[in-house]
């Protein structure tokens, strides 16, 4: 049977641990495991079916040199790379006038100076296997703004126009060739990144989706099953919502 190696950045908990889960589930996916450091990804190795193939890539993204050390060894030694589902992110929330500079350079660095380097490793290595996908995580709030996350949500939306732009690049460079760059963009997914949101918030949130709940991290992985899978491939350069109808 086939087999595709994916790269999921920020696997160890959340909407990652849950993309690394469905792809092992499928059965047709060797999976690099990114995390900023091994032990954190443990649990996670635990619950994969004993004949996942994986490997473990302990990362640190707000280190430019351990970046640099990831790129390298993705175009060293796994130039079959099929899929880069760049997952991992953070957010700082805080007013404007009062974030520090240094958090500004973490978001920046972490949410899409480490995406656009993984978006080049991916223009480089995916040619050659004359196809390849490429998944950014975005954020419903790069749509629609969100008090207190400017600077978040500036890194989630130029997410979604890299992967616009990178779709039509490789439209132009190779147009004969199956390689697709998309943003999926959640709502409210239940995960450490939104529990600690206050109450108060999430129940603002709450009032606004259609579907009355927040979603669950299966309910995103499942969607990038389907993105990553041959049956997805007339979708490129979009941005698909996962949000439970939220606007
Ligand atoms: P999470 O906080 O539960 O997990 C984030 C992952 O990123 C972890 O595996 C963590 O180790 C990794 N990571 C963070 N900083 C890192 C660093 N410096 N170096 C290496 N890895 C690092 O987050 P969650 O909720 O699973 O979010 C995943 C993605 O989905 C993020 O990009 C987030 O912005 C996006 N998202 C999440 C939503 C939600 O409701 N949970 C909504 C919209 C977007």
């Amino acid at each position: 049977m086939m087999s595709y190696k994916v790269l999921i950045t920020g696997a160890s908990r959340g909407i990652g641990r849950a993309i690394a889960l469905q792809l092992a589930k499928n059965g047709q996916y060797r999976l690099l495991l990114h995390a900023s450091s091994a032990s954190s990804l443990k649990e996670l190795i635990g619950l994969l079916p004993v004949e996942t193939e994986y490997e473990i890539l302990p990362f640190n993204f707000a280190n430019e040199e351990e970046v640099s050390q990831l790129i390298r060894h993705l175009k060293q030694t796994h130039k079959d790379l099929y899929a880069i589902v760049s997952n991992a992110g953070i957010t700082r929330d805080k007013g404007l006038a009062f974030q520090p500079l240094k958090e500004i350079d973490e978001l920046i660095q972490v949410n899409l100076k480490v995406p656009i380097q993984l978006a080049k490793a991916a223009m480089k290595i995916f040619p050659k296997n004359d196809r390849g996908v490429f998944i950014a995580l975005s954020s419903c709030v790069a749509e629609t703004g969100s008090a207190f996350q400017s600077v978040y949500t500036a890194t989630k939306a130029a997410n979604v126009s890299l992967c616009k732009s990178l779709a039509r690049e490789a439209g132009v460079l190779h147009t004969d060739k199956l390689i697709r760059f998309i943003s999926v963009a959640p709502g409210f997914i239940q995960t450490d990144m939104t529990n600690k949101l206050s109450e108060e918030i999430q129940q603002k949130y709450l009032r606004q989706i259609p579907s009355g709940r927040f979603g669950k991290t299966e309910e995103v992985a499942h969607a990038i099953e389907f993105l990553l899978s041959e049956n997805a491939s007339y979708i490129n350069g979009s941005e698909f919502k996962i949000n439970g109808g939220l606007l």
